[in-house]
């Protein structure tokens, strides 16, 4: 049977527009603001594509629609799977645990139920959207068992997998009772893109220790076997036990036996032209002067912006600052921390916990070292839309980003993008992907106190020339790489790697 449909399906776990709710209470929708759906639409635009994905709210079914070109196709959840898929296996199972167990990853068995059935929902949304022989990326760490599912439906598909957060290391990855479950769900990919080589080693590793299959030239050789029949797309992950291991094959298997999926680097990055482009608006720079203005002119503005998420080292950012306070390093009045933290998956325990511990910190911080002039933190608990971002890179002499573990950390990369003048510095956690292409930051580990503390010392007070330096070099990395050249690249690898699988 020749399918009818997309050439081009993108599928993430949310769709690419966000519900608004107008002045008026009408409500609508909004393109995501994100890079990746700045990177993927004129992609679709050219490609007649689709996007299947959550559309955010709970028990709710909606048709298929279309806003701003973009063709879109939502996949329902109940409020059960909202708790037990989204909340639960994703962000309270995986998420730590793919972030070096920061917090304790929690292991239910009903979880996993969920999480396969939501995959097998987005699995055949996208066999239903694609065409014959379409290409199809499936998105992150929500959807890992969806690019076998697909296979399983659809024989005829290229697929593509990028997986935005980190990949772990053997050893914790091995703790994830579905661990087979999950490398033989990602294997049905053609293509599987991580943010750093460490992440692609550490999937290839996985795959050699757990699954035993032979890795040359980041390719795995999938045995045929694998992928289970059409009509029974279960069939594969119910058959494969998740314990022991299998004898490691050291040589390639047999001509026709097999089918070859690559596993590499490919490092995301932002819209770098939008951001410049508003860096340069003459309301935003105005904006800019506004907000040091109304912090009241301090010399240093020491910024953090950061989704509220446990991985993103506010507290040891906070932790730094106060002792630096405490000790008279620095002054309030001289200096100013702004913190912009965005609301994230408060439904979930360890956010909750999260927030309490950073509404305390803060508080103590303001209550001992604020004078009627001057706030220590100014702490926001929003989200900010884009303009009013850029202003705040633009208002911002030092830029924290002190993540314990983070996949990639774009807001990094927009800060820079955003310092067309040549100066601020950007003070980065070396466990973040972005520390790999922004080597002239300063680098710093945020468990290490004193490290982090030395270096906003030395931000706050770097000469100009060095400081210029050291942005000439970041500016080049991130000006050279944005997220259109992300896509182009993933995907043209992707269908070279289709046709020599
Ligand atoms: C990270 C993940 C994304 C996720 C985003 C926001 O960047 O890699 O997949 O969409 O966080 O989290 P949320 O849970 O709100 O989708």
């Amino acid at each position: 049977m020749e399918h009818q449909g997309y050439e081009f399906v993108v599928v993430a776990n949310r769709l690419a527009v966000n519900r608004v709710t107008t002045n008026e209470g009408a409500t609508g929708w909004e393109r995501s603001p994100g890079g990746l759906v700045t990177a993927l639409a004129p992609i679709m635009a050219a490609s007649e594509g689709a996007w299947v994905g959550w559309h955010g709210a709970a028990d709710e079914e909606l048709e298929p629609f279309d806003h701003e070109g973009l063709h879109l196709h939502p996949v329902p959840l109940t409020e059960r799977e909202v708790h037990d898929f989204y909340e639960g296996f994703s962000n309270d199972t995986l998420w730590p645990l793919y972030h070096d167990v920061i917090v304790r990853p929690s292991f239910h068995r009903r979880w996993f139920n969920a999480y396969r059935e939501v995959n097998q929902r987005f699995a055949e949304a996208a066999a239903n959207v694609a065409g014959q022989g379409a290409t199809v990326w499936v998105q992150d760490y929500q959807l890992q068992l969806v690019p076998q599912m697909l296979r399983d439906l659809r024989p005829d598909v290229t697929i593509g997998f990028f997986n935005h957060i980190p990949f772990p290391p053997p050893g914790i990855f091995a703790q994830l009772p579905w661990r087979h479950s999950v490398l033989r769900g990602l294997l049905g990919a053609d293509l599987i893109g991580f943010q750093r080589e460490s992440d692609a080693r550490n999937f290839q590793r996985a795959v050699r220790s757990r699954l035993g299959h032979y890795i040359k030239s980041d390719r795995v050789y999938v045995p045929n076997e694998y992928d289970s029949q059409a009509g029974s797309p279960l069939k594969g992950f119910d058959a494969d036990p998740e314990r022991g291991t299998a004898p490691r094959q050291l040589s390639a298997p047999e001509e026709g036996t097999y089918r070859t999926a690559e596993a590499r680097a490919f490092p995301i990055s932002i819209d770098t032209e939008t951001i410049q482009e508003l860096a340069q608006d003459p309301s935003i720079i105005s904006r800019a002067a506004q907000i040091r203005a109304e912090l009241g002119h301090p010399k240093t503005i020491f910024l953090g912006v950061d989704r509220l998420d446990y991985t993103k080292g506010i507290r040891h950012r906070l932790k730094a600052y106060e002792e630096l306070l405490r000790e008279g390093e620095l002054q309030v009045g001289d200096v100013t921390l702004v913190q912009i933290a965005s609301p994230s998956r408060e439904g979930v325990a360890s956010y909750q916990q999260l927030r309490d511990e950073i509404d305390l910190t803060v508080g103590r911080i303001n209550g001992e070292y604020d004078t009627m002039g001057h706030t220590a933190v100014r702490y926001l608990h929003h989200s900010y839309p884009l303009r009013e971002m850029v202003a705040l890179y633009l208002a911002a002499d030092v830029m924290l980003v002190t993540a314990l573990r983070d996949g990639m950390n774009l807001v990094a990369k927009e800060y820079v993008a955003a310092r067309k003048s040549g100066d601020g510095v950007l003070v980065l956690s070396e466990f973040t992907g972005a520390a790999d292409q922004l080597r002239q930051a300063l680098l710093i580990n945020p468990h290490d106190i004193e490290e982090l503390k030395a270096s906003m010392v030395t931000a706050a007070t770097m000469d100009s020339d060095q400081a210029r330096k050291r942005m000439r070099s970041l500016r080049r990395q991130v000006v050279s790489n944005n997220v259109s050249r992300w896509a182009k690249e993933f995907l043209e690898s992707l269908s070279q790697q289709h046709t020599s699988a």
